[in-house]
C-alpha cells in the first residue's frame, strides 16, 4: 500500500450508504483511507444502514490501511497542513458543515482536515444532500467551488437506467473517485455514449 491516505469526513446528512461505499471500495483498492465521522452523522448512521457505527469501523479496521480519528480529536496528524493527504470527500455532506467550512470555521477535526485542504489547494470533493436547496445553501457552494471544492450532488444518471439505489450509489462513488483525481474518467458502462441503437 503506498500514497498519501485520501480522507473521508462523514457528516450528518441523509445518505451514509455512500459514505459506506465510498469507504469500502477505497480499501479494496488498497488506497490508505481516513475517516472522521461527526456525531449527528452516527445517528444517520444508525438509521439509515441499522448498524452501530462502531460495529462498521471494526469491519474497516481489520485493513491494514485503515485509519480513524475521533471528531474531537484536534492533535490528530491531518489536522495539520504538513502532514501530506491526497485530498479528502465530504460524503454526505451537511448544510450545517458546508456552511462551516464556507465560513472558514474549523471548529471539529472534520472541518479543520477540509479547511486544511483548502488552504493547501488540495483536492476537495462534497456530496451535498438537502432538498429544496435555500439561497444561503447555494451561496455556501458557490463559494466554495470558487476556492476549488467540487461538488458532486448525488444525482441519479437517469440516462443509464438505474435499477435501484445500489446502482445509483455506485456511480456517485465512481464520480468522487474522478473528482478526487483517483480515476481518469468513469467506468465505461457509466459513461454516455448516445442513444441505444
Ligand atoms: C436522520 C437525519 C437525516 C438528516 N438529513 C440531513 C440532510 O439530508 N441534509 C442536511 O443538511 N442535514 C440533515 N440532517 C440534519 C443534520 O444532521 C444536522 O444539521 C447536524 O447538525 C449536522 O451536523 P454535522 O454537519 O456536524 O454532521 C439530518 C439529521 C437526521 C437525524
Amino acid at each position: 500500500m503506498t500514497g498519501n491516505p485520501v480522507v473521508v469526513g462523514i457528516t450528518g446528512a441523509s445518505g451514509a450508504v455512500m459514505a459506506r461505499a465510498t469507504v469500502d471500495e477505497l480499501l479494496r483498492r488498497d488506497i490508505p483511507t481516513v475517516v472522521l465521522c461527526t456525531n449527528p452523522a452516527k445517528l444517520v448512521w444508525q438509521e439509515e444502514l441499522g448498524e452501530n457505527f462502531n460495529e462498521t469501523l471494526v469491519q474497516w479496521q481489520e485493513h491494514p490501511g485503515f485509519t480513524h480519528y475521533a471528531i474531537n480529536d484536534l492533535r490528530a496528524p491531518v489536522a495539520s497542513g504538513t502532514y501530506p493527504t491526497a485530498g479528502m470527500v465530504l460524503v454526505p455532506a451537511s448544510m450545517n458543515s458546508i456552511a462551516s467550512l464556507a465560513g472558514g470555521l474549523s471548529g471539529n477535526l472534520l472541518l479543520r482536515t477540509a479547511d486544511v485542504c483548502l488552504k493547501e489547494r488540495r483536492p476537495l470533493v462534497m456530496v451535498p444532500r438537502e432538498t429544496p436547496l435555500h439561497s444561503i445553501h447555494l451561496e455556501n457552494m458557490l463559494t466554495l467551488s470558487k476556492m476549488g471544492a467540487v461538488v458532486v450532488p448525488p444525482e441519479p444518471a437517469f440516462y443509464l437506467q438505474p435499477k435501484g439505489i445500489d446502482d445509483i450509489v455506485e456511480f456517485v462513488v465512481a464520480r468522487i473517485f474522478v473528482a478526487l483525481g483517483l480515476e481518469e474518467s468513469m467506468p465505461d458502462d457509466m459513461q454516455y455514449h448516445g442513444p441505444a441503437e
